[in-house]
């Protein structure tokens, strides 16, 4: 694959759409209903905060394609850590990453993921496309279970390895849905569940960003044992509001995001 963004955006939206169909029965059904191209405001990628696999090590490709870092996020109780980048041609999408704080876990986890890293072939993780090269380990159903004890987190990236985590719609640039809630009603009036964790609509006009997000649609994953059946991807939605100098609000909102992340918890 040429080390471009283009062909890397599209490598990740064919490899998410493969595993979450339910994304792309959305963006059809948007696409015909709005009668526009559809514009993505970001996309999520998850990770450990071990130094072969942290978030700097995803951000490179994007770094070396014009991205730069624009904050940073802290999720206490979820025990995770966050940073997003820009590109300068604000038409790209947002790269979201976030990495599980493992010295904040028990040392079986600590030990389980380390264990999965030092599979990772030497060198992958500098490949352009690493962060959509799927799972690089081995991985059993008990080794998904008792992950999942300890964090949903852990289990979905020992489950699902480097790819898109959610693809997010960009509300402002649909011609038809202005608003959030009338997004949402015409989801679920053509049968998709939401997140209603912390409520559909996460955020508000006065943080400036709105997001709501499907329920991850769950699919039988191979592991190496058996296959399990397991919630994969969520597709997002997101309505940014301007600044109070007419900039249109940028960053990401830390409560909402703390919320969309359960919608990959099996609970739901
Ligand atoms: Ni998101």
């Amino acid at each position: 694959m040429a080390e471009t963004l283009p062909g890397l955006l599209d490598k990740m939206w064919k490899d998410y759409v493969l595993i979450n169909p339910m994304a792309q029965k959305i963006h059809d059904l948007l696409v015909s209903t709005d009668g526009n191209e559809l514009h993505n405001d970001h996309i999520a990628l998850r990770t450990f905060n071990h130094p072969r696999v942290s978030i700097d090590v995803l951000a490179k490709p994007f770094i070396k394609s014009g991205y730069t870092y624009k904050g940073d996020y802290h999720f206490p109780e979820k025990k995770l850590y966050a940073k997003h980048y820009e590109h300068s041609d604000e038409t790209q999408p947002k790269i979201f990453i976030s990495e599980l704080k493992l010295e904040e876990f028990s040392q079986a986890l600590r030990d389980k993921v380390h264990s999965l890293i030092a599979q990772i072939p030497a060198g992958s993780e500098e490949k352009f496309d690493f962060v959509s090269m799927g799972r690089p380990w081995m991985a059993t159903i008990p080794e998904y279970n008792a992950l999942l004890k300890e964090s949903d987190y852990a289990a979905w990236v020992l489950a699902f390895g480097y790819r898109p985590n959610h693809f997010t719609v960009f509300i402002n640039r649909m011609k038809n849905f202005s608003d959030i809630h009338i997004l949402n009603d015409f989801l679920k009036g053509n049968g998709f569940k939401l997140n209603a964790s912390g409520g559909e609509v996460k955020g508000t006009k006065e943080v400036f960003l709105e997001q709501s997000s499907t329920l991850a649609n769950n699919i039988e994953v191979k592991f190496d044992d058996g296959t399990l059946t397991i919630p994969a991807c969520y597709y997002e939605f997101a309505k940014r509001y301007p600044l109070p100098d007419g900039r249109l609000y940028q960053g990401f909102v830390a409560a909402s995001a703390d919320k969309i992340f359960e919608s990959t918890s099996k609970g739901q």
